[in-house]
């Protein structure tokens, strides 16, 4: 049993806490890689922001789940080399669809851990969820559960159209599971593809496509049966309009990728939504950086020479998010 406690991390219960009362969220970036990591360390080490590393099953197995765990012991002391005097570090699973993984992330320094049973049968995602609850509680790790499908492909939990939540069933999942958190589904979904073109309008003055309304008025109804308990929102990425173009001008193909406007997710941060993924926008400027330097320095092949400026850019990005949309800068000294 490795305990995250002994890596230097934290679980979630304290800093959703103080997020829900002080209007912001927690940035919950996904990350695969060393170059991902780094960046996200570096960027809420400088804007001294809690930070949420989150890994899906398929990030875990394509890092090899021994060597996360010492990325993210690794993530902590470098965070303090970088003068950050008490990183408020959280690793959480994304996505565990089963009991035994999301035991097997705790067993291993997971200090939060997502299970999703979104797309089962009500009674079935309570159980799983109150399941993984009793286990994770022994140890002092957070547990988020779901209740809503989001629309698209949620890693390995396939879902063709979305579900909202039903603001009835909150009340009842939170407390039979015992969750600490709770995703729920109000329109936005995974990936860089969330809207068609179809179903947005567009802005008479900018002339961009501003994708339809998320479902406020379900946030608003889940925030009123369980006032103050912490909401989880996935599929955040704004994908913004500058990295689809340059990737598109350098041999890429993205034909009408559409994210979620800032300022909304802006508004989410301000209420009880205090932990938004992203995952999309830092893979979009990953890709934008290299595939620039592949096309126009077509002699280049130290990988540090493209990784290293793709670093550099999901920096700038992470703390953009951080300080401009999520509002959590300075909020861990
Ligand atoms: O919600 C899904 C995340 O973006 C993770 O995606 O399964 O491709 O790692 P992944
Ligand atoms: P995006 O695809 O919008 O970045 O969402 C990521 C996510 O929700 C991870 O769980
Ligand atoms: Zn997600």
């Amino acid at each position: 049993m490795v305990n995250y406690k002994d890596l230097g991390l934290v679980n979630t219960r304290e800093m959703f806490a103080k997020a829900i009362k002080g209007g912001y969220a927690i940035p919950a970036f996904n990350f695969n890689n060393m170059e991902q990591l780094q960046a996200i360390i570096k960027a809420a080490a400088d804007e001294k922001s809690p930070v949420i590393l989150q890994v899906s099953k398929g990030a875990r197995n394509y890092a090899n789940p021994t060597l996360l765990r010492y990325m993210a012991q690794g993530a902590v002391a470098y965070a303090k080399e970088l003068g950050w005097e008490h990183p408020q570090i959280v690793l959480h699973l994304d996505h565990g669809d089963s009991f035994e993984l999301c035991k097997d992330c705790i067993d291993n320094g997971f200090s939060s851990v997502m299970i999703d049973g979104s797309h089962l049968p009500y009674e079935e995602n309570v159980a799983l969820t109150k399941k993984v609850v009793d286990y994770a509680h022994q140890y002092d790790v957070t547990v988020e559960g779901e209740l809503g499908v989001l629309a698209g492909v949620e890693d390995e939990v396939s879902a063709e159209h979305h579900t909202y939540t039903d603001p009835e069933e909150v009340i009842d999942f939170a407390t039979r599971t015992g969750c600490d958190s709770l995703a729920i589904s109000i329109g936005t979904s995974h990936g860089a593809y969330k809207f068609t073109p179809e179903q947005c309008t567009r802005d008479p003055k900018t002339g961009k496509l501003v994708p339809p309304p998320l479902a406020f008025d379900v946030l608003d109804a889940v925030m009123k049966k369980l006032p103050g308990f912490p909401i989880v929102l996935h599929g955040s990425s704004s994908v913004p309009q500058e990295y689809v173009d340059e990737i598109n001008e350098y041999g890429g193909k993205l034909p009408d990728a559409i994210g979620i406007p800032e300022e909304w997710l802006r508004k989410a941060a301000e209420s009880a939504v205090c932990k938004i993924n992203i995952d999309s926008d830092s893979r979009l400027a990953m890709t934008a950086t290299v595939r620039k330097i592949f096309a126009t320095k077509p002699g280049e092949f130290d990988p540090r020479k493209y990784l290293g400026p793709a670093r550099d850019e999901m920096e700038k990005l992470y703390k953009h998010k951080i300080v401009n949309v999520l509002g959590s800068d300075g909020k861990a000294q």
